[in-house]
């Protein structure tokens, strides 16, 4: 594995591993952008990759441009070294890893936003931070020209915007989305879980219980229109003393459309998504759960 830390660096890393000598034929290279911190998702995310691509990249930068100014980004956890142990173990080629001033040599002054879908759900608790997404990666897609990227669908919003920016803007490249990872109690893995203390993490748990639940109840039919989600969802995390609910919508995925109470599963067409965020002290956890079309109506 090399690890490049400047774009030309990267460039040429890429240039030379790219074509097959011979072959007439382009390698493909799989692009896995992370902030680091790496766990069991961001590795499900390599192995992905791996398995699709001949070239993998991974990059891992702190993105500030996308923390608003009360948020982690000081704090974000940071381990270079363990970082680059996981990475060479998931056969990565290229780690990626720039500075702030690599990634922002001046004041930037181009930004991409979507627009719509970022009005909702995380768009609204953290104003800006998509548009600090959007950029970034559109940035990184340009240094490194990936056939396919891969995102796990616990931000299931990036996922959608992403898709977004990446269709209005004629770019070369497939998103991939992947499976959210679980903890073995179900807990949905993410770098800013170390942030919980023992209490915290136990009933963050009622997250992933919740949705579990409620997915049950919807295929059984128990639970029949949107309305009946959101309250069993609220009433169930609101059984956890420590929970401080954000946000629990029900929307149309990926378009990301926001549904009406009484609108009922087996008259919605196409996939829906259940997305909840959920302070535990001062640690705002995220989770989903997408219900496609079939499983809504294996009921009936
Ligand atoms: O999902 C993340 O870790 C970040 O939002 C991303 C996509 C690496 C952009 O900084």
């Amino acid at each position: 594995m090399m690890i490049v830390r400047d774009v030309q660096q990267l460039r040429a890393a890429l240039a030379s591993r790219r074509s097959a000598p011979g072959t007439g034929k382009e390698k493909k290279v799989g692009f896995v952008p992370t902030m680091g911190y790496l766990h069991e998702g961001h590795a499900s995310l390599m192995r992905a990759a791996r398995e699709q691509s001949d070239i993998v990249v991974l990059s891992i930068f702190v993105n500030p441009i996308q923390f608003g100014p009360n948020e982690d980004f000081e704090s974000y956890p940071r381990d270079e070294e363990r970082d680059a142990a996981i990475a060479e173990r998931e056969g990565v080629d290229i780690l990626f890893i720039p500075t702030v001033e690599v990634m922002y040599p001046q004041p930037t002054r181009t930004k991409i936003r979507v627009s719509g879908l970022t009005d909702r759900l995380c768009g609204v608790s953290r104003p800006g931070h998509f548009d600090g997404v959007t950029t970034v990666v559109a940035k990184l897609f340009n240094m490194v020209q990936p056939d396919y990227a891969f995102f796990g669908m616990k931000d299931a919003q990036q996922v959608a915007v992403l898709q977004q920016m990446v269709t209005d803007l004629n770019m070369n490249v497939e998103i991939v989305p992947c499976p959210i990872v679980r903890e073995h109690d179900g807990l949905a893995l993410s770098s800013r879980n170390v942030y919980l203390n023992e209490e915290e993490r136990e009933q963050a748990l009622v997250l992933s219980r919740s949705l579990r639940e409620a997915r049950e109840g919807v295929s059984q039919g128990e639970i029949a229109t949107v309305g009946e989600l959101r309250s069993f969802l609220e009433t169930g995390i609101a059984s956890s003393p420590l929970a401080r609910i954000d946000y629990v919508e029900i929307l149309t995925f990926p378009s990301l459309e926001p549904l009406a109470a009484e609108e009922r599963f087996e008259d919605i067409n196409g996939d829906i998504i259940a997305a909840l965020a959920v302070f535990f002290g001062k640690t705002r956890l995220i989770d989903n759960m997408r219900l496609e079309k079939a499983e809504v109506l294996s009921h009936v």
